[in-house]
């Protein structure tokens, strides 16, 4: 059975720093193969198509998540390097995944990449099913998409996930989506 499964993925870029965006790969039970979709106009897909390697995380940080999307991370949170592929495991992520590409598709406007897990590590629990922070996940999406969504489709759903972080949320997860509301009203301000 093959599901999407939402966490961070690090690269490495040019200069060998490390580089995290959430994906959502194509994976089975097992966690031997993930199947990335990236965007070809993202950084993701940039450094998957020059190193053909890196490291998918598993985590319940909404926050990091929710940052990391729009690119505005204050710092890269802390990591080790892997020893089985050239790349970074962030310390704080429940598990981890570290990949060789065996095939690149070049579709539009996502490539697909098929992938081998190499090595694998478990570093803590993950927290288990939280409303909030699955809103989180859903206004981070919309954050990304704020060039090609209406801004009236983002607001209404954005009032619509309020609810649930109102009703669910720890301090991450206000935290999180209080970020998010703040970063849309800046790029999309509400024209009504
Ligand atoms: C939960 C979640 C899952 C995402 N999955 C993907 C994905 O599978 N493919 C993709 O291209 N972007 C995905 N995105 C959007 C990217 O994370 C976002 O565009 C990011 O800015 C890409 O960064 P980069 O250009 O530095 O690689 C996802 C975002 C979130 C919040």
């Amino acid at each position: 059975m093959h599901v999407i499964l939402e966490g961070i993925l690090t690269t490495l870029n040019d200069d060998g720093s490390p580089h995290l965006a959430p994906m959502g790969p194509r994976v089975e039970d097992q966690m031997r193969r993930l199947v990335l979709r990236p965007f070809r106009s993202s950084g993701t897909y940039r450094n998957l198509s020059e190193t053909g390697q890196g490291i998918f995380h598993v985590t319940d940080d909404v926050e990091m998540i929710a940052r990391a999307a729009v690119h505005r991370l204050s710092e890269i949170p802390p990591f080790k390097a892997a020893t089985a592929v050239q790349g970074v495991i962030l310390s704080d992520a429940c598990r981890w995944y570290a990949f060789r590409v065996s095939k690149r598709t070049e579709t539009e406007p996502r490539a697909s990449f098929e992938c081998n897990v190499v090595d694998q590590g478990r570093l803590r629990d993950f927290c288990g099913f939280n409303r909030a922070k699955h809103a989180v996940l859903e206004a981070a999406i919309l954050a990304t998409r704020i060039q090609i969504l209406p801004a009236a489709e983002i607001y209404n759903e954005l009032s619509r996930l309020r609810v649930v972080v109102d009703k669910t949320a720890g301090k991450q997860e206000r935290q999180a989506f209080a970020f998010l509301e703040h970063y849309v009203r800046e790029l999309a301000p509400q024209t009504t």
